[in-house]
């Protein structure tokens, strides 16, 4: 039996966090069971970035640079941009001719980006609304059989699989309907303002950041706000730094919690500790980094190696889709 076949992508609109890394680590589990595709979904970071290109293709690297420091292994999975796989942007228009508008109005992801981030008329554009068609072409490109993801994507898994089966009925079968692999115990990581780590509330620690700038930003992280003096009881669940020091030192982190309910610990204490946690989580990736971003040939001849895989894979679902639909043309 051959493996399954997974795709995952991540949009290279700035470094990774560690939410992101919660993210990464359920992919380098993954590489292990599955013949598993990571892309570098850089045409959806237009969708945002559109009047600042030129950070698209620099921060392509680094995420490149954070997927193998986290864990992935090039030589076990591919790792690939998305831009450099022009089959995606074949099938993301075969499949706009097939995708009904309403549902892409009704993708929850586009009703709340434009109402929270208060796009302009201008930056709602075609491309932004069509972002779930070219998600599934991302996917379908491959033939995947699943696609690990957060729950905040499962509505585009849904249209992806709506496309999918509409495709399958009219040309005939073709995809197979990907599922959605969801790791319920991926931690949702607290950013230093106690709300969800991101990149857009400027509350997130970055796998780049150094040892001195984790203990700034640790130092400015939300405590529990009745803890005054260091002798007032805490309640670590409502501490991010807490919080955080559970997440990465979940083996050690019991004693520490309970002194803090006992009014024996300070927020101080507190914070010293969780930095030493996160740098060693860190270290070994930042080491690893390092190397990657010193060496730009050898991450190049990584990313060209997995687009090469990625190519064959999708040019192959392309002869598929096109003889499906029978737009094979005898001279090309
Ligand atoms: N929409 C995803 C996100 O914002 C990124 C993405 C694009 C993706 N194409 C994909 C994820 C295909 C999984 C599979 O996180």
């Amino acid at each position: 039996m051959s493996k399954k076949r997974i795709l995952s992508g991540m949009q290279p609109t700035g470094a990774l966090h560690l939410g992101n890394l919660e993210v990464l680590r359920t992919w380098v589990r993954l590489q292990q069971e599955y013949d598993m595709f990571c892309c570098i979904v850089d045409w959806h970071a237009l969708t945002t970035l559109y009047n600042r290109t030129e950070e698209i293709v620099p921060a392509a690297r680094l995420v490149a640079a954070d997927y193998i420091a986290a864990g992935l292994d090039p030589e076990r999975c591919s790792i690939f941009l998305q831009s450099h796989v022009k089959e995606h942007a074949e099938l993301h228009l075969l499949l706009s001719m097939i995708t009904p508008l309403g549902w892409l109005e009704r993708v929850p992801t586009y009703k709340e980006k434009r109402e929270n981030l208060q796009l302009s008329d201008e930056a709602t554009s075609y491309g932004f609304l069509g972002y779930p068609v070219l998600q599934a072409a991302d996917i379908l490109v491959y033939r995947a059989d699943a696609v690990p993801v957060g729950k905040d994507q499962l509505p585009h898994l849904e249209i992806t699989r709506e496309i999918a089966r509409r495709f399958n009925h009219l040309y005939g079968p073709t995809f197979p309907e990907p599922a959605s692999i969801v790791n319920e115990e991926t931690a949702v990581i607290p950013g230093l303002d106690n709300r969800k780590m991101s990149k857009s509330y400027d509350n997130a620690i970055y796998l780049s950041d150094d040892a001195d700038t984790v203990a700034k930003k640790v130092m400015t992280a939300y405590t529990c706000p009745t803890k005054i003096r260091k002798t007032d009881p805490g309640i670590p669940e409502a501490c991010v730094v807490c919080r955080l020091r559970r997440i990465y030192d979940p083996d050690d982190y019991e004693l520490s919690w309970e002194e803090d309910r006992r009014g024996e610990r300070g927020c101080m204490q507190n914070k010293r500790e969780l930095i030493d946690v996160l740098n060693s989580v860190l270290d070994p990736m930042r080491t690893r980094r390092r190397e990657l971003i010193a060496d730009p040939g050898a991450l190049e001849s990584w990313l060209d190696a997995g687009a090469e895989r990625a190519r064959e894979e999708a040019a192959k679902t392309l002869r598929l889709v096109r003889s499906a639909m029978k737009l094979d043309n005898p001279r090309p």
